[in-house]
């Protein structure tokens, strides 16, 4: 007899797990420094744009898909096509896009750690931002403790997997989002108050229109992919283990509408304490590690705000890390018949090789360039700014016009019981919106 699969026990775990995915370093990291590179309102206005026309679409793509199939991506392309058609290669763009997202991810997830025990020491107390600034090179270029961080981290991430779906993940995203919630909104307050503040506000929220080139609606997509985990097929795997009525365009708009709303808290908290110091808000990968313990010491009850902050971050990394995982995992143990145990061991084995590399990229190896970027940069630009959007494109196409357009309807409207009145807008968006946007920005870069 064929074994059940798990499903997800609640409909608040449901949301509680794909928001546990959605939120993590792409919000409180990403989102800050690409902002920044990017023109800071310029960028958001963009950014809003692309979740709600191509995300929240491609979302409810994801969703239907897994939820249709119930089984890993590659089976859940074999079952939903047509005979004879090979969508499914494609998955395979998606299972290594998560892999190379967990190997750099792996490495920023480590850096919370070391900032997580550096603050509990009380390292990260009364410096200059020049400190803090020299702090984070002489760390990241040490190579000894990056990588330590990263392997350790992984292997955190490894006992959750062998654990299993229900126990491990939904637990654990019930509460530690939430609680980062909190700790974000005193952070913000703190850096609203510090002077010259107002700077930074205008800078996220008073868009530049003369900002607006091509290159801001490619990060912002990319940011949009990897905020939303999108385009990696965590959302079809994690669908797959949803209950029948588990309402999908809601659910989409929710994590939506939360996940930007993490993203811009974040904003709030980097860009005012960055202008109040005279910072250039154009630092990249670094920004919110020099930024955030200067605005920390600057906040009374700093050092256990800062332990507290980092060792959240840490927390709901995992849960990030944990979602891009489950892919390999499903479709380890689903196709290539591989043990839980073993499937995770491979997954981590993988991830640990690519991730040592990334953390190496900015001491040992910096000088070794793809493309003119280290790994680091590659892994992370290359995922989200062309494999995630890419495979973005097939999958909304294929919810929208290659599946059974009876099984389409049946999924965003949980068989005609829920009344979706925004339902042709949604089908229209995956159909045309969201292709035709994301290549639209391909070809708006090329030109
Ligand atoms: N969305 C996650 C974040 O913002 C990262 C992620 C990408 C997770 C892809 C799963 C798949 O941190």
């Amino acid at each position: 007899m064929k074994k059940q699969r798990a499903l997800f026990a609640t409909k608040i775990g449901v949301i509680a797990a794909s928001v546990g995915s959605a939120i993590g370093l792409g919000n409180i990291w990403r989102f800050p420094f690409e902002a920044g590179i990017h023109g800071g309102g310029a960028f958001l206005l963009v950014y809003i744009i692309v979740v709600v026309l191509i995300g929240i679409p491609l979302i409810c793509s994801e969703f239907v898909i897994g939820r249709a199939s119930r089984t890993n991506v590659l089976g859940a392309f074999r079952k939903l096509q047509k005979n004879g058609q090979r969508w499914h290669w494609i998955s395979f763009v998606g299972i290594l896009s998560s892999l190379m997202i967990l190997s750099f991810y792996s490495v920023v997830a480590g850096w919370t750690l070391e900032y997580t025990f550096a603050s509990l020491l009380g390292n990260l107390q009364g410096g200059t931002v020049e400190d803090y600034q020299e702090y984070f090179t002489t760390f990241t270029t040490g190579n000894l403790r990056p990588v330590m961080w990263t392997v350790i981290f992984l292997l955190m991430n490894y006992l959750i997997l062998r654990r299993g779906l229900k126990d491990g993940i939904e637990k654990l995203s019930n509460i530690m989002t939430p609680m980062l919630f909190v700790i974000l909104i005193v952070f913000a307050v703190s850096s609203l108050m510090m002077p010259g503040a107002k700077a930074g506000i205008e800078f996220l929220f008073n868009p530049d229109f003369s900002k607006i080139t091509p290159s801001v609606f490619l990060g912002a997509m990319g940011q949009a992919f990897f905020s939303l985990s999108l385009g990696v097929s965590t959302l079809i795997t994690y669908a797959s283990y949803f209950q029948k009525d588990v309402p999908l365009v809601r659910t989409a708009s929710i994590i939506a509408g939360l996940d930007t709303i993490f993203a811009v808290i974040a904003g709030l908290i980097i860009f005012p304490a960055l202008f109040s110091f005279n910072m250039e808000p154009t630092a990249g990968p670094k920004l919110v590690f020099e930024v955030l313990p200067y605005i920390f010491s600057q906040t009374s009850g700093g050092q256990f705000w800062a332990t507290a902050f980092f060792f959240l971050l840490f927390l709901v990394s995992i849960t990030s890390t944990i979602s891009m995982s489950e892919i390999s995992i499903a479709f380890f143990t689903e196709e290539w018949k591989m043990s839980r145990e073993k499937a995770s061991l491979l997954n981590t084995g993988i991830a640990m090789v690519f991730g040592v590399l990334c953390a190496l990229s900015f001491g040992l190896i910096s000088d070794f360039k793809i493309l003119g970027q280290t790994i680091f940069d590659f892994f992370n630009n290359t995922t989200a700014n062309y494999m995630m959007p890419f495979c973005g494109i097939f999958f909304s196409i294929f919810a929208g016009w290659l599946m059974d357009k009876k099984l389409l309807r049946d999924q965003l409207t949980n068989e005609g019981s829920l009344k979706i009145y925004t339902y042709r807008a949604i089908v229209f968006c995956m159909r045309y919106v969201a292709p035709i946007g994301i290549l639209g920005v391909f070809f708006y870069q090329l030109a």
